[in-house]
């Protein structure tokens, strides 16, 4: 039996390079080796206040976007969390053996409470939520994006935690992250990882953007004050842009090295525009053929729901069993 993945992304703001680099682009590369399940994860959106239709329409985008990078719904299960209960039902099971200190320890967590002035709770729970995703399935492997590792830890902590409590429940699956991108910065500021949530006009290429805002949005990018690259001395902001090129060609870091030495920042930042634009025109053609067939959106979601909520039954049905609760 194929070992299984799970993943997902919030449908809150525009997915950018940053979510192709570091999760959507590896998924693609995997989705043949292994069982996929890719997720568009609203009940974790609506953690932070979402105006309803805008989160109804999101959830579409993100969905046909999984398609226009390469998702092929034949091979993988594309579905939306809210629409197998199940994930909310583990989530409190696995709430109940969490200890609030670990949910207090998350960087996540302790970045957006402080922006709030009062804490919702689904923000310290949101981890927990995200174990119960992968548990659900019994995933053996998690591909996703440097900023996630820690969730990762804590759900194979939650995994471990509620084993030794009930015995062999789950499988404790490991995090996979790519070799370059896993972590893009913003290009306004690459001292910040690049957000759906930030709010400057050039920190993200997002990959519906058109050629004409992404050459703006690299050509204004944040450099440093020396003309042209040099390996040994580069700065965040030249080596974002230089992870940003290699991600898109698959070079190594020798063909990099030779490409780019001594290159000025201009003529850099020209090529790493026409390699975004270029990787990212066939997504813009295949998003719109996909958002323009009438009824095969709701078709791939709803076939996505059906093939997975048995896998997800039989995990909830095996945990009251284990847990003592009434089925
Ligand atoms: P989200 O929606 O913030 O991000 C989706 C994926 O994109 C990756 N990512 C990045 N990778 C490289 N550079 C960046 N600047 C960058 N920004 C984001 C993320 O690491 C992620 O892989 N909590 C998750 C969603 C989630 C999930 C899950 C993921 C819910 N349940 C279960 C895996 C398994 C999140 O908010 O991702």
């Amino acid at each position: 039996m194929k070992t299984r993945v799970f993943s997902g992304m919030q449908p809150s703001g525009n997915l950018h390079i940053g979510n192709y680099l570091g999760a959507l682009k590896n998924w693609v590369r995997i989705q043949h080796d292994y069982e996929c399940i890719f997720c568009i994860v609203d009940l974790h959106a609506v953690t932070l206040y979402q105006h309803p239709s805008e989160l109804r329409s999101k959830i579409r985008e993100i969905a046909a976007l999984y398609l226009a990078a390469g998702i092929d719904p034949r091979v993988s299960a594309v579905m939306v969390q809210s629409s197998v209960a199940a994930h909310a039902e583990l989530a409190w099971m696995l709430t109940c053996v969490t200890p609030v200190g670990w949910l207090e320890r998350m960087t996540q967590y302790k970045a957006k409470a402080a922006k709030q002035e009062s804490v919702g709770d689904g923000i310290l729970q949101y981890p927990v939520l995200m174990a119960a995703d992968i548990l659900l399935y019994q995933a053996g492997i998690v591909p996703v994006g440097d900023d996630q590792a820690q969730h990762l830890e804590l759900t194979r902590d939650i995994a471990l935690r509620f084993n030794s409590l009930y015995g062999e429940t789950f499988v404790v699956p490991s995090t996979s992250l790519p070799t370059v991108g896993a972590r893009i910065m913003g290009l306004d500021d690459p001292e910040q990882k690049m957000s759906k949530s930030a709010s400057g006009a050039n920190h993200a290429v997002a990959l519906l953007d058109p050629p004409d805002r992404i050459r703006k949005t690299i050509m204004r990018a944040t450099t440093d004050s020396q003309p042209c690259v040099q390996f040994e001395t580069a700065g965040p902001g030249v080596l974002n842009l230089l992870s940003i090129y290699q991600a898109f060609s698959g070079w190594d870091d020798g063909q990099i090295r030779q490409h780019f030495e001594g290159m000025r920042y201009g003529d850099l930042k020209k090529q790493v525009a026409e390699m975004v634009v270029s990787q990212l025109a066939p997504f813009r053609e295949r998003y719109q053929q996909i958002v323009g067939e009438p009824g095969y959106l709701d078709r791939v979601l709803h076939e996505g729901a059906e093939r997975v909520a048995p896998i997800a039954q039989e995990t909830v049905r095996l945990v009251k069993e284990r847990m003592g609760l009434y089925s």
